[in-house]
């Protein structure tokens, strides 16, 4: 058998990642000669660690924090995505380019949409946060034409700056989080309150009977909004189906191959699937 083509996940910490056992699990469901690791970069050699990695025959990357706009410059080309998220998770190495794309935004819409069944076209949806992972997912977001986009964050300057930027692509309704004052089919957690055990003050108003509460933030325990959400009627989804549906996309663009999602869950998160 000829070597495998080389992809890694990179970052700073990374032992965490789940992204090798998702991507081993779509490799060997689509019979693909891959394999994937997770690549540790020093915070202050992230483009040598890539350019070692290519002079090594790497074919892609994902990348995760801190290093996503440090991957947005390094790239020679980006897709439209990419340029609206103004972050890379995925790298694609060809001939003499480096191609930069973003699959977060992707990855979120076909978990709401195909892995929740919510439907996000005509619904009500706020959007907590204004900072990298909120950016990331406004313009699928949008594409998706929902009734409303509000987004609220505790910098209100910041989802100004972020409304406007988007404009051109739709109207966001922009909110400080005390002011919230409707109920809303979906509520996205997009801020990263949830990774030091807290959560944005917002009302217990906003969850409409039965409304999606997805938390981009994933792990073992429920992140203090998703409590809060469940104490007050919601659905609650955490961030692992938005990281097995960024994966499978980021597969896609290297391979050309979609692989099917649902035995992943069904294998890495059996209550979730
Ligand atoms: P990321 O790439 O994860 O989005 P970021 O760009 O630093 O990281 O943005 C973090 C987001 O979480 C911001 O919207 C931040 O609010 P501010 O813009 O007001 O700083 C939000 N955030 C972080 N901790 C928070 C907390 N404890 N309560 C509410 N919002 C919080």
């Amino acid at each position: 058998m000829p070597t495998p083509d080389r992809y890694a996940v990179i970052g700073n910490p990374i032992a965490h990642s789940k992204s090798p056992d998702i991507h081993a699990l779509f490799a060997a469901q689509t019979k693909q000669n891959m394999q994937y690791q997770r690549l540790l970069a020093p915070l202050d050699k992230f483009e040598s660690t890539i350019r070692q990695f290519i002079a090594e025959g790497g074919k892609g990357l994902n990348v995760t924090v801190p290093f996503k706009l440090d991957a947005l410059a390094l790239a020679t080309s980006l897709t439209p995505r990419a340029q609206a998220a103004g972050a890379v998770n995925t790298l694609k190495f060809e001939k003499n380019t480096i191609l930069g794309d973003n699959t977060d935004g992707k990855g979120l819409m076909t978990d709401i949409i195909q892995n929740t069944g919510y439907q996000i076209t005509g619904a009500k949806v706020l959007l907590l946060g204004a900072g990298g992972a909120a950016r990331g997912v406004i313009q699928p977001l949008l594409e998706q034409c929902p009734a409303k986009l509000v987004m609220a964050n505790r910098s209100l300057n910041k989802a100004k700056e972020l409304a406007d930027f988007f404009a051109a692509a739709g109207h966001i309704e922009v909110s400080a989080f005390s002011e919230l004052n409707e109920e809303f089919d979906i509520i996205i957690n997009a801020t990263s309150a949830g990774l030091s055990d807290d959560m944005p003050p917002i009302p217990s108003k906003v969850f409409r009977k039965s409304a999606l509460a997805l938390d981009m933030v994933y792990g073992d325990q429920l992140t203090p909004f998703l409590h809060f959400a469940a104490k007050n009627g919601a659905c609650i989804r955490d961030g692992f189906g938005m990281l097995v549906e960024q994966a499978a996309e980021s597969f896609f663009v290297w391979r050309g191959v979609r692989p099917d999602t649902r035995s992943v869950f069904s294998v890495l998160r059996p209550s979730s699937s």
